[in-house]
């Protein structure tokens, strides 16, 4: 059986003005009907053999995500961090979950910010990676990279002759541009997509070995975790104790136990404005238009209104984001850097 686990504890401050903190990306419906989030738990429904879903997630978006499961007939347990301490000690709060719970089942781990257009190519990965996570690999999934993209993890893999799991030889976690143009030239390199397959106790002895003070704060911090409604609350005071890190640095960088099976199921991480460009369907003029919007002469852009009409004349590759309280106007090769317009309004604050 493959339990699996959603962590949505980010908060993806590059989608400003319409993702804050309150409001992280995938919790909005960014792309078609549903959230990020919903698009995810959606999407675990086409592998087989699955379990009860654990979302894990920051206290203060409790409601949110208690009611988007609801919002789609989906149960799932979810278990509240009172402050996120990245990706590694929330995977290890549900690895010591499922392998008290259901000793001997898989947990497939998945972000919950991404796009992936093709549901039944995501299946079809996960299916062929069960047989190397049941004889206790760490398994990733790689996506074949088509930029030197510096926000994701890169993973060099050794030729196999035994199915689609091809041994890591190397796992760079978020290189330096210069390393990430050499990694896609060189043609040897995926991308990491972030999400995994493995034995709960596979994993958590890999942080037993390499990130201890971190197994130890999580253990506690679930021993002594409350209950309430619903949810299950960690214990602030041990959590607080625990280092903070992601599972690409913690475990990934320093594994020789991982393998990676390759997917091509139109992933996209939705990282940014141009990002979202990407993956909408654009009009003739190379636009994407979403509420209340009017153009002319206007080529290869982004504009989003939320609240009133947005009006653009002549302009190419910008992306517009109109929301109550903000508009965000920007080149669209450079909206990566709105996380500088977030950082300057933290320290206003
Ligand atoms: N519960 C919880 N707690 N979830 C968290 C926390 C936390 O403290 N921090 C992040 N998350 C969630 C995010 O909401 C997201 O769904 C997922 O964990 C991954 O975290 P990101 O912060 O988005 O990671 P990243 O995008 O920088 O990098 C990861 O994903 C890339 C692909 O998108 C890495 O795995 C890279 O190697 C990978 O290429
Ligand atoms: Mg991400």
């Amino acid at each position: 059986m493959i339990i699996p686990v959603i962590l949505s504890g980010g908060s993806g401050v590059r989608l400003w003005p319409l993702s804050r903190a309150m409001y992280p990306k995938q919790l909005l419906p960014l792309f078609g009907q549903y959230t990020m989030f919903q698009d995810t738990v959606q999407r675990v429904s086409a592998v087989a053999e699955t379990g009860p879903l654990i979302c894990v997630c920051n206290d203060e978006h409790r409601f949110l995500v208690a009611e988007q499961l609801r919002q789609i007939d989906a149960e799932g347990a979810i278990i509240l961090e009172p402050f996120g301490r990245n990706t590694a000690p929330a995977a290890a709060i549900a690895a010591l979950t499922i392998a008290g719970s259901h000793p001997g089942a898989l947990m497939l781990l998945l972000p919950a910010d991404h796009v992936i257009l093709d549901r039944q190519a995501f299946a079809a990965s996960i299916e062929s990676a069960r047989s190397a996570a049941e004889s206790g690999r760490l398994v990733t999934f790689g996506i074949v990279p088509c930029a030197p993209e510096t926000r994701y993890g890169y993973i060099r893999a050794v030729a196999s002759s035994k199915g689609e799991a091809r041994p890591v030889a190397e796992f760079v976690e978020k290189p330096s541009l210069e390393r990430a143009e050499s990694y896609v030239a060189s043609g040897d390199y995926f991308w990491n997509s972030g999400m995994f397959l493995f034995k709960p106790e596979v994993y958590l002895a890999e942080l037993e070995a390499n990130s201890p003070e971190m197994l130890a704060a999580c253990r506690n911090a679930l021993e002594k975790a409350r209950r309430d409604l619903d949810f299950l609350r960690l214990d602030p005071e041990t959590f607080a104790a625990c280092p903070s890190d992601s599972i690409d640095y913690a475990v990934m960088e320093k594994t020789s136990n991982a393998v990676v099976v390759p997917m091509q199921a139109g992933w996209n991480d939705v990282g940014a404005w141009s990002a979202l460009w990407g993956v909408h369907e654009r009009d003739a003029e190379g636009n994407v238009k979403r509420g209340d919007v009017l153009t002319h002469g206007v080529r290869n852009s982004y504009i989003h209104s939320t609240s009133r009409l947005v009006a653009a004349v002549g302009l190419d590759d910008h992306v517009i984001v109109e929301t109550a309280d903000a508009v965000l106007v920007a080149s669209k090769d450079r909206v990566q850097e709105v996380k500088a317009i977030v950082e300057q309004l933290r320290l206003q604050k």
